[in-house]
């Protein structure tokens, strides 16, 4: 068997890359090549800006980009950029947005904004010592860090408290300084990570100088420094509420109080059962994931976080809340958020800040208060489906006009394909043979 294994890859040009990939993993070399270079931006430098990202690129993988307009949002209209490949989620949250635009729009309220990070350590001398030298320690940290951390001071944010917890009951020695920041409109990664490197040099320099420690137990074992994107505390609700009347009637001739009631059901059933509130919760993250990559940021931070909150009373349950009381429908979604406006991608990715400008450059408070409406949005969108259609149906029309571009149908042939499929199973094969049938005619 040929030896695929290679030293100095990164080292490669580009096009050495790409020859080397051909040679031993692609069957035609010259389509393979083809079609990876047929997606590098035409603009060198933009190109650059996107290799500079991450590391051996060879090629861009492109995603749709599409416009959910009419977010009426606290009182603003917006259109939301989302990123996103599968197929209804775009029209999912539009249909919503356009929905609760009539009936009031989304009220979001930011519960809190404040991120968490660790130095996680291991000492062996008296743990009530190291409690009792703490409040000392800590003005060391702090003292220490200065010039890190007056950037973030002048624009409001720094670091909130620090603490010292004590998991010696899980671990021999083994303590965590816990410390909470506010980073403003950025994320805030880079400068907590750099923050916790300098307080664990800190924390081994103060113990090495203590005289209040016995010489034995000078010597701290530093495991990692590294932020939480466990963020409860970076938190924001956002929710939408009418009189139960005001639901109006739905397609399939479902009446207000019955979606209300059903629509209350499917949810608690997300509440009560962690298999059902997996996909109600993917459902939610359909929406937010979409902003979170047009708008720069981590989308594997914000999933993260989000499923680390929902099982944050030891079961995992849905992160939206139904409620009817005094006939007024109630819905809403908690969710923490820890993204940025500034900094990182946001602001280096042309896309990623044209989808900033479309949002109206928020602050990441605001952009924390727009995504948890998308996330809404998209839940009630789907649970209305749910509750009334079913879910295949708004899918599979998707799927037929997915099917109709690749056998590169025309808008005629699109049209007969919809009104022939209306009470029809829609697979791949169907599809063809009712499109040559219709050009054979
Ligand atoms: C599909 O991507 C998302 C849904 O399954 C969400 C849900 O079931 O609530 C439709």
């Amino acid at each position: 068997m040929k030896n695929k294994s290679i030293s100095g890859f990164s080292k490669l040009s580009k096009s050495q890359k790409l020859e080397w990939l051909a040679d031993n993993y692609l069957l035609n070399k010259e389509d393979s090549v083809h079609d990876l270079n047929y997606f590098w931006l035409p603009d060198a430098d933009t190109q650059k800006v996107m290799d500079g990202f991450s590391e051996n690129t060879v090629s861009n993988f492109i995603m749709p980009y599409g416009l959910a307009p009419n977010f009426l949002i606290d009182g603003v209209v917006f259109c939301v950029p989302m990123v996103i490949e599968e197929s209804s989620v775009v029209a999912a949250a539009s249909s919503a947005a356009k929905y609760w635009m009539d009936r009031g729009g989304f009220k979001t309220t930011v519960l809190g904004t404040t991120k968490v990070g660790q130095v996680h350590f291991k000492w062996f001398g008296d743990s009530n010592l190291l409690k009792s030298l703490f409040a000392d320690i800590e003005i060391h940290l702090r003292s220490n860090v200065g010039i890190l951390v007056d950037n973030m001071t002048k624009r409001g944010g720094g670091i909130t408290s620090i603490e010292l917890l004590d998991f010696t009951q899980f671990e021999t020695g083994l303590y965590q300084i816990r410390a909470h920041f506010e980073t403003c409109d950025s994320m805030g990664a880079n400068f907590i990570n750099s923050v916790l490197e300098n307080f664990a040099s800190t924390l081994e320099n103060y113990l090495i100088d203590c005289d209040k420690i016995p010489e034995d137990a000078r010597d701290v074992d530093i495991i990692m420094a590294i932020l939480s994107n466990y963020t409860p505390n970076c938190l924001v609700r956002a929710e939408v509420s009418c009189p139960v009347k005001d639901l109006g009637t739905f397609s399939n001739g479902m009446l207000a109080e019955q979606l209300a009631e059903k629509f209350r059901t499917a949810i608690n059933i997300a509440r009560i059962d962690p298999y059902r509130a997996t996909t109600h919760n993917k459902g939610i993250f359909n929406g937010i994931d979409a902003v979170i990559l047009a708008t720069g940021n981590d989308f594997r931070a914000t999933e993260a976080a989000g499923h680390t909150y929902a099982a944050r009373d030891g079961q995992y349950r849905s992160l939206s809340y139904c409620d009817i009381q005094n006939d007024v429908f109630r819905f809403w979604l908690d969710i923490p958020l820890a993204i940025g406006t500034v900094g990182g991608l946001t602001s280096l990715h042309p896309l990623a800040k044209k989808s900033l400008e479309i949002l109206g450059n928020p602050s990441a408070e605001q952009l924390m208060r727009i995504i948890a409406s998308v996330g809404l949005a998209q839940n009630f969108a789907a649970v209305r489906s749910l509750v009334t259609t079913g879910i295949q149906q708004g899918h599979m029309k998707m799927h037929l006009m997915n099917i109709m571009n690749h056998l590169q149908a025309t808008e005629k042939e699109c049209a007969s394909a919809i009104a022939w499929f209306e009470d029809k199973t829609i697979s791949f094969a169907a599809v063809r043979d009712f499109l040559s049938d219709l050009r054979s005619k």
